[in-house]
């Protein structure tokens, strides 16, 4: 699979709109910000946390709900630090650091040339290898007996409940297990806004298959999430399929491809789709002294099944899909701002708008309010006039408002505004619900 040929560029400007947006419109907070925050820890405000569940909803329709070859779990993120050893992360999950002598900055060797980005310095130390687990003590005792780590991925969750899974449901292979869930990682250096913090959320599914097949699922994992992001919004010019070289592939990968997206500073990974083999299931079945096999009845053999591994970011997610719907145009002579998100990813599905704040339109507009709610996510707002409010709600990517005006007393009829066209019809209450279900729903 070749990377797709793009003629866009980045578009380093974007960047600093979108983070400006987040916080302005309470997307996306500095963590603790009246203690100063945190360095590249971020709080999801009221839009994020509508958004943040829409992308993993969003994952987990076409993942989990939409299929009968898949289960979900959600896994402890404190685990027995076993699993750590036996997973290699232990070992292997680090990252070559290195110093600057001269301004005492810490780096990502294989992020910088031969001088320091802060100081221009080339006195840096040799690359040293630093471990991005994040180390805590269980219990009240903080020696190296009650050790344990944050989960840097929830794969392992998935691996070590396999035969759990095998027993306790009707799957063989091939067949997956999903997660979604927090991750730590102690990164040297993150930035980019959500691109890369240290606490972040990810959607992973891992596919147990018969070994000979697993190139075939590999392909086939690699077009359904391209598929995926593509299906929520963004265009086929910003997402290219980029396969690992040799060198880059993680400690557990035969080969591994990533979704890329084209973000304001490049091309960068949203996701990574691993052909993990049976490395996992091979390692804790070592360590445990538990075979992690499936019995194949038909055959009368066991083995170890291989696994494919859809693994995205939910927060680098949702920051690619606003990056992508961020539009300017203008509408009636006025310049407007438009964020283009698709109807399931957008915070908020439908406004509610009474066009004046006086008591003859509340009971109204709250019973439209109140009836549409049971299906989507809605915004009710009455102040301000009705075209800025408009405003509001093009540039938080509501798809539609419906106004709620003084005939609508009378004629049983309201506003349906679109936000891409900002086209207005007038439709009578009865056929509201359908029609916005027309547009809404895939
Ligand atoms: N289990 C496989 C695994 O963990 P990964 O490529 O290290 O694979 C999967 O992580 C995805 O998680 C990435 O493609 C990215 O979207 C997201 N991710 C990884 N590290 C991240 C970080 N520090 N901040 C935000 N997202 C991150």
């Amino acid at each position: 699979m070749e990377p797709t040929e793009t003629a866009l560029s980045p578009d380093p400007a974007l960047f600093d709109t979108v983070v400006n947006l987040c916080k302005r419109r309470g997307f996306v907070f500095p963590s603790a910000e009246i203690y100063g925050g945190i360095r590249s820890t971020y709080d999801y405000g009221p839009l994020g946390a509508l958004m943040l569940r829409n992308v993993r909803e969003a994952w987990w329709r076409s993942m989990v709900q939409e299929r009968d070859d898949v289960v979900p779990i959600d896994a402890a993120v404190l685990t027995n630090p076993k699993v750590w050893e036996a997973s290699g992360h232990l070992a292997a999950f680090t990252d070559p650091l290195v110093d600057c002598r001269n301004c005492k900055e810490r780096w990502r060797a294989d992020q910088i040339g031969d001088e320091c980005p802060n100081c221009g310095s080339k006195d840096l130390t040799e690359a040293r290898p630093f471990n991005l687990m994040f180390k805590t003590f269980v219990g009240p005792v903080s020696d190296s007996a009650a050790a344990a780590y944050l989960r840097p991925e929830t794969a392992q969750g998935m691996f070590v409940n396999f035969l759990n899974v095998l027993q306790t449901t009707r799957k063989r292979p091939p067949f997956g297990i999903a997660q979604t869930g927090r991750a730590f990682r102690n990164e040297i250096t993150p930035g980019n806004f959500v691109f890369r913090t240290r606490e972040f959320e990810m959607m992973e599914m891992e596919y147990f298959v018969p070994p000979a097949d697993s190139p075939r699922w590999h392909e086939y994992w690699c077009n359904e999430r391209l598929d995926w992001y593509r299906r929520y919004g963004i265009a086929e010019s910003m997402l290219r399929l980029r396969p690992h070289e040799a060198d880059e592939l993680s400690h557990y990968s035969s080969g591994t491809s990533d979704v890329e997206f084209l973000f304001p500073w490049g091309w960068g990974e949203l996701e990574g789709i691993a052909n993990r083999t049976d490395f996992d299931l091979r390692a804790h079945s070592e360590h445990s002294g538990v075979k992690l096999e499936y019995f194949d009845q038909a055959t009368n053999e066991h083995y170890m099944p291989h696994v494919i591994e859809p693994a995205a970011g939910t927060t680098r997610a949702m920051m690619a899909f606003l990056l992508a719907a961020y539009d300017e145009d203008v509408v009636a002579g006025e310049q407007r701002t438009v964020l283009r998100l698709h109807p399931r990813i957008a915070p908020y599905q439908v406004a509610v708008l009474p066009l004046s704040k006086k008591d003859t339109l509340t009971p109204m507009a709250k019973e439209i309010l109140h009836s549409l709610q049971r299906r989507y996510v809605c915004e009710y707002d009455e102040t301000q006039a009705i075209g800025r409010r408009y405003r509001r709600q093009d540039e938080i990517g509501t798809p539609l408002c419906v106004t709620v005006d003084f005939d609508s007393l009378e004629d049983h009829a309201v506003t349906l505004r679109d936000r891409d066209s900002t086209q207005q019809v007038r439709v009578p209450v009865a056929e509201l619900a359908g029609l916005i279900a027309a547009r809404l729903d895939e």
